[in-house]
């Protein structure tokens, strides 16, 4: 009995502290579509290049990676200055000046589509969910009180000028979602080329069992008959 009132005592502990966090963490994504071509993520690229990277950096990404989503050569010597090739892509601002300036340094971006719920939609929601409030403060739908600054000034855009930044934002987010896992594509590839040998070898299958069958029901098989 004891036993039992513990197990109920730790169970309802574990459901109202997840519940609580969960509602703490629950962010109503946008409700966009993020286009995940190389074209997209390329566009999107040049903006977290000259945008993001005043503060952020991308550290599990390389100059050279970019030619992957479409780059050539020369555009990449163009974005990456006096960088490597082989250089990660790193923030412009030193760290000590971030925690300066933010009391923090800023979260690298390489990964942060696969660290958060919604993935690129998440960035999409946070990056167009600055608004201005009653006391004429910049917040953040999606993260209250966040340090990091309405970058795109999307809390006082309007009409077409908000549209051209969603467009930005959009790019921005399907990038993150490349740098994420670089070689999704790829593996999608690897994956068709794997079932099409599969189904091929099944159809081989079906058709050996139908020649070794039709062997045996036409009682045409090749060992002597014992009888
Ligand atoms: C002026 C510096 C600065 C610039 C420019 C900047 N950020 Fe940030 N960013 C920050 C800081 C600071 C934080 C940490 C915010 C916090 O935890 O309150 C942050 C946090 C984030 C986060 C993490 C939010 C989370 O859920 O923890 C994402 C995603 C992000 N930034 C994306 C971007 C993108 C995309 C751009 C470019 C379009 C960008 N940032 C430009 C300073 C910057």
């Amino acid at each position: 009995m004891k036993n039992t009132q513990r197990i109920l005592c730790a169970l309802g502990l574990i459901f109202s502290v997840s519940s609580v966090w969960a509602a703490a963490v629950k962010v109503e994504l946008a409700d966009v579509e993020i286009d995940k071509s190389y074209e997209a993520a390329k566009r999107g690229a040049e903006t977290v290049m000259a945008l993001c990277m005043s503060c952020h950096s991308l550290k599990y990404i390389r100059y050279k990676h970019l030619m992957d989503i479409g780059y050539s050569e020369d555009e990449v010597n163009a974005v990456r200055g006096a960088n490597d090739m082989e250089a990660p892509l790193m923030a412009m601002m030193p760290p000590a000046g971030a925690k300066a300036a933010f009391g923090m340094v800023p979260p690298d971006l390489s990964l942060m589509a696969k660290a958060r719920v919604g993935g690129a939609l998440y960035v999409y929601t946070l990056m167009a969910g600055y608004y201005t409030d009653e006391n004429d403060q910049v917040d953040n739908h999606a993260m209250p009180g966040t340090k990091m600054p309405d970058v795109f000034g999307y809390a006082s855009l309007k009409g077409a000028d908000r549209q051209a930044a969603e467009q930005k934002i959009h790019d921005v987010a399907s990038f993150l979602h490349w740098t994420q896992d670089p070689k999704e594509k790829e593996r999608h590839e690897l994956g068709k080329y794997v079932l099409g040998y599969l189904v091929l070898l099944s159809i081989l299958a079906y058709l050996l069992k139908k020649a070794v069958w039709a062997r045996i029901k036409g009682r045409t098989h090749p060992w002597p008959d014992k009888h």
